[in-house]
């Protein structure tokens, strides 16, 4: 989803750079393949007003280029660097977290370049080049949303020291890719995992099944997540600047001497100080658990 590799164990590609980039090589996709962004971009650009963040929206402008089809992330980067001093970089796939996070402390997005194929809208294992551009490219022409990813990206940094990298994953896992937001007009989705997804654009928010619990850091760190289904839990931030500020005042050494002491929770928990936003029924779990031990 962030291209985040669970080993560090890979090797780097032959025809990557040091930092594990490749040339997007934008003239090598085929009329086929901006087909396929094209459907996606409609499809999902049409039903998220009213369901994706002010912010989301009004970044998604920048996406609108001056070629139709997969944006050439040269141009792309042009004009996220002009918004915010972002850049998307293509690399080959997953890439080891130290080069992970030093992209994005470097304000550089990597992001994938194949797309999945017409046969594979709407489920997709590996993040392609949909997912990573319209999913995560909007929000960092936010100025706030910007300053957070790269604030994040240097925490992680840090927390490779500390052995606290499971920890700070889910993090990224419940902001940037399964975020919600309040505002005045209601729940609104901002994760890219939601907004890139028709079917997790309606459940995150409308279903009665997962929980909607505000957002705390230290409580996010302690939840594990679902990286094969929809999550059984969301977390809500009040604003980018709450999530932006609890990131950058947080004290990590003692917090992971903490969370090293204190036992994980069960994915779908609601502890007494939580938030509730919705407690759900977790009937779309439960009824997915029970297909999977009797087939
Ligand atoms: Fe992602």
């Amino acid at each position: 989803m962030g291209n985040m590799a669970d080993a560090d164990a890979l090797i780097r590609p032959a025809g990557t750079a040091p930092d594990w980039t490749i040339p997007q090589a934008w003239k090598d996709y085929t009329r086929e393949d901006h087909a396929t962004w094209d459907t996606l971009f409609r499809r999902q650009s049409a039903m998220l007003p009213g369901r994706a963040a002010r912010e989301y929206l009004a970044g998604l402008d920048i996406l609108r280029l001056s070629r139709p089809g997969i944006p050439d992330f040269e141009e792309l980067s042009d004009r996220l660097m002009k918004a915010t001093g972002w850049q998307v970089v293509a690399v080959p796939g997953l890439v080891p977290d130290a080069v992970f996070f030093d992209h994005l402390a470097n304000r550089r997005f990597v992001a994938g370049r194949f797309i999945r194929r017409p046969d594979q809208l709407d489920y997709l294992q590996e993040p392609d080049v949909f997912h990573d551009v319209f999913g995560h490219v909007p929000l960092l022409a936010d100025p706030v949303f910007a300053d957070y990813l790269q604030a994040y990206g240097e925490g992680d940094l840090r927390s490779l020291d500390y052995g606290a990298l499971d920890k700070l994953a889910r993090l990224y896992w419940y902001t940037v890719e399964f975020g919600l937001i309040q505002t005045a007009e209601g729940l609104r989705i901002y994760g890219a995992g939601i907004v890139s997804s028709r079917g997790e654009s309606h459940f995150a928010l409308e279903d009665a099944s997962p929980n909607r619990l505000g957002f705390d850091l230290e409580r996010v760190m302690r939840t594990p997540y679902r990286i094969d289904d929809y999550q059984q839990t969301y977390f809500v931030i009040d604003s980018f600047d709450q999530l932006l500020r609890q990131t950058q005042e947080t004290d990590f050494a003692p917090l992971y001497e903490r969370l090293r002491a204190s036992p994980d929770l069960a994915i779908a928990d609601i502890l007494p100080d939580d938030g509730v936003i919705t407690r759900g029924t977790q009937s779309y779990a439960k009824e997915r658990a029970a297909v999977l031990l009797n087939p």
